[in-house]
């Protein structure tokens, strides 16, 4: 591990981009139990997101609002990471997942219509990115509150299953628009279809 972990909050400027070597690694199984130094990560990475909901922090440090981050992005090589974000019904939802394996997927597949971005990538890259619509996958989630670390099957659909699995190519050394068609950005297969987001009170 290297000396991120001894600091208390992460930044834009820890995040490594996408020009860095280990963003194109496989990343290894975290230790179960965690190590503490593997909770810390989590800790710092799962803050990193929450802050980036605080408009007076992102300010303040210059933060890159983000919905997921992946262990891989600060260049630690740990199938880890956590995910913050609302749902298109308007659900919040914060995960911190450790050791994923998606088990089974649906045949549909769905898309953000604005296309994805990723904390590692500066430049807008133009081009839709087709993922599976539902997804089932055995996980370890781990709770700061109860420090709790539980095996379980996590099912997901829509936008979260879009963040899941963006996340889980960075395990992969894989990135967003390695998924996007090259001939053809914008094409929509025919089992595809757009998350569409209920509209918010504000
Ligand atoms: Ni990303």
């Amino acid at each position: 591990m290297n000396d991120l972990i001894k600091k208390d909050m992460l930044l834009y400027s820890d995040i490594i981009k996408d020009d860095h070597p280990d963003l194109r690694q496989k990343s290894l199984p975290a230790n179960i139990p965690l190590s503490n130094e593997e909770i810390n990560v989590l800790k710092l990475m799962n803050d990193y997101l929450w802050n980036s909901y605080d408009n007076e922090i992102v300010e303040k440090y210059k933060l890159r609002p983000g919905v997921g981050l992946a262990a891989p992005q600060i260049g630690i090589l740990k199938k880890m990471f956590c995910i913050l974000a609302y749902d298109e019904k308007g659900d919040f939802h914060n995960y911190c997942i450790i050791n994923p394996k998606i088990i089974s997927h649906s045949e549909e597949k769905t898309y953000l219509e604005t296309g994805e971005g990723c904390l590692s990538v500066d430049k807008t890259v133009n081009g839709l990115v087709h993922r599976y619509r539902r997804i089932k996958a055995s996980v370890y989630l781990y709770d700061f509150e109860t420090q709790e670390l539980i095996s379980t099957v996590l099912k997901l659909e829509g936008y979260l299953a879009i963040i899941f699995q963006h996340e889980y190519d960075h395990l992969y050394g894989k990135l967003f628009y390695d998924r996007i068609n090259k001939e053809n950005p914008f094409f929509i297969p025919e089992n595809s279809h757009p998350v569409i987001f209920s509209p918010q009170d504000e």
